[in-house]
């Protein structure tokens, strides 16, 4: 029997867990998102001052939640990248002492892995797999054939899909993270009363970059606001824009369909092209209803499998990356205490 204590402070959430085999014992999350919320996105050096804050305190409340003493854990494990470098540092180092503290394993865990692994938690082993990781920073589709053999098919050429929606939900002066928010916002909503792009068909790659443009376009026109010149023109496109009512819930669920169309077709595609019957979902973007019950329901049309985490899994957490963690020990991995921190960490070539 084994327990590994884990943290993950890649970006804004500090997280520490407790998994003892594939049995959750805690997972607690001190969230940021009040602090960043006024600035629109994430202020590195707030992240940071508040990961040193939160992790001791989080750290003592696990061992005391889950009945344990530090010098009971087995190995501890931290995310080591991808992410911000001042985040993944204050983690990374509490884990490392405690470590070399206990004299027990330290394992470094590449946060992508952790997501990508997160639809089979709790399980003894995965299986072979198309994956979409689909987050703030990241958005891919991956070829996963076991714990750590993993090749790349589509990534992102430009903004993450997570972005595009925090980016939209910015142009129309709504809350940060912009995903859940529009999510909320486009129930009601006409998702076909606005033809916005779904950008690069043809390829296993994605982009985003041109919806969020789209969108900038489209919002002053809407709020029946005209420039006379050029660049008065362009003027309206630089402030957020407020809609409401049926014009902001039929841009939300538009906008909500063009990125929900993509990553569908292009997961279906990559699953059918690369001979795979098991489809998997993770990251923060695959808490959307819309992705998940359409995603589900292609799966279904085309014969594939479907498996996806539940979504307080999906957003960033620690028992992810213990769970990750567990099933990399298994297989013999263990890192150096002097291993750094990597903010561009790749999850394969
Ligand atoms: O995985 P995650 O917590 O952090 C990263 O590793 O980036 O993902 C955060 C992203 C944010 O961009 C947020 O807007 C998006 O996930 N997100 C959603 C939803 N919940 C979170 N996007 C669409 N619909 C949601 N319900
Ligand atoms: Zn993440």
């Amino acid at each position: 029997m084994k327990t590994i204590l884990a943290l993950e402070t890649s970006c804004d959430e500090t997280a520490v867990a407790i998994l003892r085999d594939h049995e959750l014992l805690v997972s607690e999350v001190a969230s940021q998102v009040a602090e960043h919320e006024k600035y629109g996105g994430v202020v590195p050096e707030v992240a940071s001052r508040n990961h040193l804050v939160h992790g001791p305190r989080l750290l003592e409340r696990v061992s005391r939640e889950a009945k344990i003493d530090l010098a009971q854990i087995d190995a501890f494990a931290a995310t080591s990248g991808p992410g911000l470098a001042s985040s993944l540092m204050i983690g990374a180092s509490i884990a490392k002492g405690l470590a070399i503290g206990f004299d027990k394993p330290y394992l470094a865990i590449n946060h992508l892995e952790g997501h990508l692994l997160s639809p089979f938690f709790g399980e003894t082993k995965i299986w072979p797999n198309l994956s979409l990781v689909v987050s703030g920073g990241h958005t891919m589709t991956v070829l996963v054939r076991d714990v750590g053999d993993y090749r790349i098919i589509g990534r992102t050429v430009d903004d993450a899909a997570g972005e595009a929606f925090d980016k939209i939900a910015k142009l129309l002066g709504l809350g940060y993270p912009g995903g859940p928010d529009i999510e909320k916002r486009a129930i009601n909503g006409d998702p076909a009363r606005f033809d916005l792009p779904r950008s690069m068909p043809d390829s296993e790659n994605f982009s985003f970059s041109g919806l969020k443009t789209a969108v900038r376009y489209l919002l002053p026109k809407i709020a029946g606001r005209f420039g006379e010149t050029p660049e008065q023109e362009h003027r309206l496109t630089q402030t957020a824009c407020k809609l409401s009512g049926t014009d902001l819930a039929d841009v939300c669920a538009s906008v909500q369909a063009a990125i929900v169309d993509v990553l569908m077709s292009k997961t279906i595609g990559a699953t059918k092209k690369h001979g795979m019957n098991l489809v998997t979902i993770s990251g923060g973007v695959s808490c959307n209803k819309q992705l998940r019950v359409r995603m589900e329901d292609a799966c279904k049309h085309h014969g594939f499998e479907f498996k996806i985490a539940d979504p307080w899994l999906c957003t960033d957490n620690a028992a992810m990356i213990a769970f990750a963690a567990m099933l990399k020990l298994q297989n013999g991995f263990k890192s150096s205490v002097t291993q750094e921190i990597d903010p561009n960490l790749a999850l394969a070539v």
